[in-house]
């Protein structure tokens, strides 16, 4: 699995990881253990970057990963989860990290992410001072935030006294392009990665048609992949693009891993802009 650098630390990332925000609640033994299973062939084909949040099915997603992740090495696999900004006192922010490091039953979040800004400058100070607290304090090895605009990013830094934000998690996706076009040039000029999520669009473009379509059956036969594939290589062939698409099921899992491995030119690339 090629990796990329996380921001400008010494970090390496791998281009692909896994979401997981469809893990549902109060379903069965076999249902989680599926779930699993497929975390687990994920990791094993690279994919060692898992992406959770205390939203997920209120905790749902951080308890099953907590249990796939027992049997591997702690060093090897890089777990990123999100603060609600539904916490606005101080102390509630410090005890979700807690809550949510219980879940995983681990000692240390490798990056923990502000899930959505707040639209007011002073609670992005607030959140950026709690994030600092947890990083001196070892909870956390990086900080991030997401669904930033470059000016609440520009704030977020700004807050911070030494630390650096290592990334913003962004909805972009071949059908979904602005903040490739808008905000990408600022992330790659700042040394920080741009996190794809809902690479897929959320539903795996099964009833994709028209042009879109057409271009991207095109570019799958070029190269003997899936438009899903195609979908995935398109993010992560922009550098400082990394991307974490959801899967249940194991050909899935297997597929996107695959897609790591595909080099579009630039020509390829560029064929699919919509802007
Ligand atoms: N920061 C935020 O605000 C935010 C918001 C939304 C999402 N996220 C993160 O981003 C992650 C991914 O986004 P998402 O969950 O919205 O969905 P997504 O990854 O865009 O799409 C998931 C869908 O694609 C299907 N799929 C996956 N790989 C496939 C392949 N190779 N071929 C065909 N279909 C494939 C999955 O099917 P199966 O599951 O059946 O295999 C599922 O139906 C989330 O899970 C979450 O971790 C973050």
């Amino acid at each position: 699995m090629r990796k990329v650098r996380l921001g400008k630390t010494g970090e390496q990332i791998p281009v692909l990881g896994q979401g997981t925000m469809g893990i549902k609640a109060g379903k069965d033994k076999e249902y989680y253990e599926k779930w699993k299973d497929s975390l687990k062939k994920g990791i094993e084909l690279g994919m060692t970057h898992i992406d959770t949040a205390e939203l997920y099915n209120r905790g749902t997603s951080e308890k099953v990963i907590g249990e796939a992740i027992k049997e591997y090495d702690r060093d090897d696999i890089f777990i990123t989860s999100k603060l609600f900004p539904k916490h606005f006192g101080y102390k509630s922010m410090i005890k979700a990290c807690s809550k949510s490091l219980e879940r995983l039953d681990i000692k240390y979040l490798d990056l923990y992410l502000v899930h959505f800004p707040s639209f007011v400058f002073s609670k992005i100070k607030k959140h950026m001072r709690v994030m600092e607290q947890l990083l001196n304090e070892g909870k956390i090895r990086y900080i991030g935030v997401s669904n930033y605009s470059i000016d609440q990013f520009k704030k977020g830094q700004e807050n911070l006294k030494k630390a650096e934000i290592v990334a913003n998690q962004l909805h972009a996706n071949i059908v979904r392009q602005k903040h490739i076009h808008n905000s990408l040039p600022y992330y790659k000029k700042e040394g920080v990665i741009l996190t794809a999520y809902s690479p897929l669009s959320h539903r795996g473009y099964t009833n994709l048609k028209g042009d879109l379509r057409q271009k991207l059956d095109h570019v799958a036969k070029l190269h003997n992949a899936s438009i899903q594939q195609i979908a995935l290589a398109w993010l992560i062939n922009h550098e400082n693009v990394i991307a974490i698409p959801k899967a249940f099921q194991i050909q899935h899992i297997e597929a996107n891993a695959a897609a790591a491995d595909i080099d579009l030119s630039e020509e390829e690339i560029k064929q699919f802009y919509n802007k």
